[in-house]
């Protein structure tokens, strides 16, 4: 079947349609990383909370933004995990040897994004956290201010960079850069990227608004990405289009 394709120069494409379908049809051994923000399927510890809407569960306060609707994020626990060692087996399929993978999850989710990691092939190497200094406070707990990245690579690692690089990265939601309920900062992005090699192709298979796409236009990587929503292909790819276009002019 032909799948609607978005090509920015021969530095990005992005593919709309179910990442675990699109995945099964791409070649093995063909991407340098893997960075990816797959939906959580968090927000409740019922399966009644974690089917809500997630405009509803992931947004809170008074002033609730509207964006195009999120897909995909309705799982069960178990089927969270199951349906998560598939794709990551197909991105370890496609990885070349020695490539990272990161993945976005929240404290919820943890447990069994590691799972699905290390079942898929991958091998653990570590976290990642995010700090977002803009999360609301909680009356009385600790407040949730951090989301993570499971860190991993196939096989054994193959060094992109000579840097230390840091295990927190500090970075505010910036409500005006947004344009998904989820949407990350495309700072955060840029910096998690250092763990790529340059040139190298950078695999998403939950592109959304185009965020990890972005980030590779300004830092000399290409882009693979898949999303299922045709809203967010387009929204993407127009995004990771003028990314392009700026990092040429500041060439
Ligand atoms: C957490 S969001 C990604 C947000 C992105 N990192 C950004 O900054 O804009 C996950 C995305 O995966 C998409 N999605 C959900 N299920 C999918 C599937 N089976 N295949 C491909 N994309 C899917 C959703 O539509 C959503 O846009």
């Amino acid at each position: 079947m032909d799948r609607p394709i978005e090509r920015i120069g021969d530095v990005a494409t992005i593919i709309q349609g179910d990442a675990l379908t699109v995945l099964r049809g791409l070649p093995g051994e063909s991407v340098d990383a893997v960075v990816t923000d797959p939906p959580y399927s968090s927000g409740g510890m019922t399966l009644t909370a974690r089917q809500a809407d997630p405009a509803t569960k992931y947004q809170h306060g008074s002033t609730k933004l509207s964006y195009p609707a999120m897909l995909g994020d309705n799982k069960d626990q178990r089927s969270f995990t199951t349906w998560a060692t598939l794709w990551l087996t197909e991105c370890w399929r496609m990885a070349r040897d020695g490539a990272p993978l990161l993945v976005f999850t929240d404290w919820r989710q943890l447990p069994s994004t590691t799972d699905a990691v290390q079942a898929a092939g991958w091998l653990w190497r570590g976290l990642v956290v995010w700090h977002k200094p803009s999360a609301r406070p909680l009356l009385g707990e600790f407040r949730r201010d951090a989301e993570f990245l499971v860190y991993a690579v196939k096989r054994k690692a193959n060094p992109a960079t000579r840097n230390c690089l840091p295990g927190v990265l500090r970075h505010s939601v910036n409500p005006a850069e947004k344009v998904h309920l989820t949407g990350k900062p495309v700072a955060l992005l840029r910096d998690l990227l250092a763990v790529t090699q340059p040139g190298g192709l950078v695999l998403d298979p939950f592109t959304g608004g185009g965020t990890t796409g972005m980030a590779c236009m300004a830092t000399g990587r290409r882009f693979l990405g898949v999303e299922l929503s045709p809203e967010y292909h387009r929204i993407a790819a127009d995004r990771i289009a003028a990314a392009h276009r700026d990092a040429l002019t500041m060439e």
